[in-house]
């Protein structure tokens, strides 16, 4: 604590001083006889209070105290006023002009003291306050920082699920497509081969056969079908891959875009549908719904975490029977809503305050890290604005509703 005495008289200063050293306040004392002494002494020391005198030459007491205000650096400074002054007007202008406190002089020990403590003290909490403060920020940036990585880790573990069964997804149509080419090879030959006697024939001036005229229109609709077919799977495979491509939306920034809540949730089913469709027949109702401003990629993980843990419910509840999963989108007050509801297992009543709560899990070891309701909350409350609702028991299973505002 460094405390800078201004006063324009020698005696004073001597006072002031004795007063502070022979109190129990610790600290180091400077003395400066005008404010522009004042304004260099605090230009290079850290100077915590400053009592400062009004009538002194050179510069008076206001206008070192307006200095002083003037530096942003100085903010931290006490400065307490002291004069035998003692007009309202005067005393209003000290605190307009930003002093802690005014002593009367001649200064008496007790109350010297004790205001001198009160600005100390003053002083202190405002620096304690301020590290509290400095403290909070830095937790919070910590906290963020954290989020970021926890919704990148549960991205990709959410990607790596998917990878499988879009791969499986992708691989039947490819199968098909591939045993096609194999049967269209083999009709090319046969009917290079009809081509060949057909010119033979000709020649000869002989004719074709009933037999091979039957043969050779069976050969042109079965190709007619493989086309047909074909067409399907390759069309199925360029969906999937569409579907995949706007579910993690890659080629676009993590920034507010159009957003429609009813291709997200088509584009999630596509994504995720081989890790549904061995648990859940699904039914979907796309409502009539506005589009949104959101981060797609990220409601897209929200809607996929819900659908995910819907069908791990069923699957816990059903084995390996097939359950139902409903899901529903709709417009409510200056809300968008996904319903998502399963007849699952359904959640205990004292799970239900930590459904949200990051690691907080029922599933096995491996099954589920306890990520995917803690990141869609970020996601869905912190970043969007919107918010959750769970109804559950265990006889008749879950709904979790999403709300996205409109505006
Ligand atoms: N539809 C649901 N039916 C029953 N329980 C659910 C349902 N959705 C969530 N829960 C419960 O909430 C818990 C937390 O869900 P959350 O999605 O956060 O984590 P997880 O599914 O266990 O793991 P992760 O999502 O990280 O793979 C689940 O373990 C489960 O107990
Ligand atoms: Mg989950």
């Amino acid at each position: 604590m460094i405390i800078l005495i201004v006063d324009d008289s020698k005696l004073n200063r001597v006072y002031a001083k004795n007063f502070v050293e022979n109190s129990t306040i610790e600290a180091e004392i400077l003395l400066a006889a005008d404010g522009q002494e004042a304004l260099d002494i605090l230009n290079s020391n850290t100077i915590d209070v400053v009592l400062l005198d009004i009538v002194m030459p050179v510069m008076n007491g206001l206008e070192t105290l307006k200095q002083i205000r003037l530096n942003k650096s100085w903010d931290h400074v006490k400065v307490l006023m002291y004069s035998s002054i003692t007009e309202q007007e005067m005393l209003r202008a000290c605190f307009e002009l930003g002093a802690s406190d005014f002593i009367h002089k001649p200064i008496e020990e007790v109350e010297f003291i004790s205001r001198l403590r009160n600005a100390i003290r003053q002083k202190n909490n405002e620096l304690a306050l301020k590290n509290y403060i400095e403290e909070i920020e830095k937790q919070k940036s910590i906290i963020m920082e954290t989020n970021v990585h926890l919704i990148q880790a549960e991205k990709m573990a959410a990607i790596g699920q998917l990878a499988a069964g879009v791969a499986h997804e992708i691989n039947n149509p490819i199968g098909f497509v591939l045993s096609n080419f194999e049967v269209l090879k083999d009709y090319m030959k046969d009917l290079y081969e009809f081509y060949e006697r057909s010119v033979f024939l000709n020649h000869h001036q002989s004719e074709i056969t009933q037999d091979d005229e039957e043969d050779i229109n069976e050969v042109f609709e079965d190709i007619a079908n493989i086309f047909e077919e074909t067409k399907i799977g390759l069309d199925r495979v360029t969906q999937i891959v569409k579907s995949l491509r706007n579910f993690s939306r890659i080629d676009l920034t993590q920034e507010l875009d159009y957003y429609d809540l009813n291709e997200g949730l088509k584009d999630t089913l596509i994504v995720a549908n081989n890790n549904i469709k061995y648990n859940a027949y699904v039914n979907v109702e796309y409502g009539d719904i506005p589009q949104i401003m959101a981060i797609g990629s990220e409601i897209n993980q929200v809607i996929l975490n819900l659908v995910l843990n819907a069908v791990d419910s069923i699957r816990e509840k059903n084995g390996n029977e097939m359950g139902h999963l409903y899901l529903k989108t709709y417009k409510k007050n200056n809300y968008i809503v996904l319903s998502v509801l399963d007849y699952g297992i359904g959640i205990a009543d004292e799970h239900i305050k930590d459904l949200f709560n990051p690691f907080f899990t029922t599933k096995d070891v491996g099954q589920g890290m306890g990520l995917g309701l803690s990141v869609s909350y970020d996601i869905v409350v912190n970043k969007h604005k919107g918010k959750f609702e769970v109804e559950s028991d265990e006889e008749s299973g879950t709904e979790f509703r999403m709300y996205l505002p409109i505006e």
